[in-house]
């Protein structure tokens, strides 16, 4: 039986050329400044924004990201999972879906993949995934996004939906954001990573900037419930307890325990509700990519790629308040 990933494949590369033609014709509102190009970027139709002091790329504008945001409105089920890129999304958004659907088997969403469970609001692309949109999702809607605090839709902050969001040493997030960019076709990132690097810290990669955003979060964790990457190694049974609680939807031990070990780094590397290994069938990874979506999932990467002193000076940059 054809799946939608089936289906959304078999139309990739007519919609690649209507993708195409449609970023020719956008024409951004005022409000969106168009950046330089960085000619590390292969694919010459994604073009980046600054729109209200954070990068977009052209992609929301395409599927009707001001529209979608003015419309949106927050249900008090709502369950929203925010993050800077690569900092640990996937892997709460699992845990969180789990606790939800209070799911303790080795399945999850009867094989359907997070997009479909949790979309992402940043990008209303249901129409090209064929997906319901989020406006029509019954409740508990299960939403990811990127989008910083302040750029949440007005009644995230008034109507009581609850909000979780998962930071990560930002030095392994600018490696595993490097990689993601090598991966990824509509980007098919060229540049070294000392180019990224530098372009990471300057605000030039999608959401940025990293500091304002980690920390307009954290600024509000009296309602927001932080938790970083680093706590769900180090004790997920513990981060499934506190998450359990902050949704009011209690979990025993025994259920922690098996929702910890459900989401393991192998656990969900294995599991096609959370690979994202279907995107080698969508076209959205490059064929012969040499990592994967779920890549290492180690906390510490970053030596691998920064000098002891670079790593010290890009911490202390990345924890200056803004
Ligand atoms: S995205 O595209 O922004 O939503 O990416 P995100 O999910 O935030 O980050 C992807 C990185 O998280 C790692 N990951 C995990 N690590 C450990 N355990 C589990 N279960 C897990 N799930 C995802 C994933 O491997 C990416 O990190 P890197 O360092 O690149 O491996």
């Amino acid at each position: 039986m054809a799946t939608k990933v089936d289906e959304v494949a078999a139309r990739w590369e007519q919609q690649q050329r209507e993708i195409a033609a449609m970023l020719d014709q956008l024409k951004p509102p005022d409000d969106w400044k168009l950046l330089p190009a960085d000619p590390n970027y292969k694919y010459p139709l994604v073009r980046y924004y600054r729109y209200r002091g954070t990068v977009l790329s052209n992609f929301p504008l395409l599927w009707g990201f001001l529209e979608s945001w003015k419309r949106f409105q927050a249900r008090p089920k709502d369950v929203i999972v925010a993050s800077f890129p690569k900092s640990g999304t996937t892997w709460l958004q699992e845990l969180v879906w789990r606790v939800v659907h209070g799911e303790t088997s080795v399945n999850s969403g009867g094989g359907a993949t997070l997009e479909y469970r949790f979309p992402l609001l940043d990008e209303p692309y249901a129409d090209i995934m064929k997906m319901t949109p989020i406006h029509d999702m019954e409740d508990p809607r299960l939403i990811k996004t990127h989008l910083p605090y302040d750029l949440l839709p007005p009644s995230v902050h008034t109507g009581n939906a609850k909000v979780l969001y998962v930071s990560r040493d930002p030095r392994d997030v600018c490696v595993s954001y490097y990689h993601f960019f090598r991966m990824i076709n509509y980007a098919e990132y060229r540049g070294t990573f000392q180019e990224f690097r530098d372009s990471f810290v300057r605000g030039e990669v999608m959401y940025a900037p990293y500091r304002e955003h980690v920390q307009g979060y954290l600024r509000h964790a009296d309602t927001v419930l932080c938790v970083t990457y680093e706590q769900l190694h180090a004790d997920r049974a513990a981060v499934v307890r506190r998450v359990a609680a902050f949704l009011e939807r209690p979990v025993t031990d025994a259920e922690a325990e098996s929702i910890a070990r459900h989401t393991s780094f192998e656990a969900m590397k294995e599991n096609p509700g959370t690979n994202y290994r279907h995107w080698e069938k969508t076209g959205m990874v490059n064929v012969g990519s040499e990592v994967t979506f779920m890549r290492k999932g180690q906390v510490g990467d970053w030596k691998n790629y920064f000098t002891e002193e670079e790593g010290a000076a890009f911490l202390k940059w990345a924890k200056q308040p803004v």
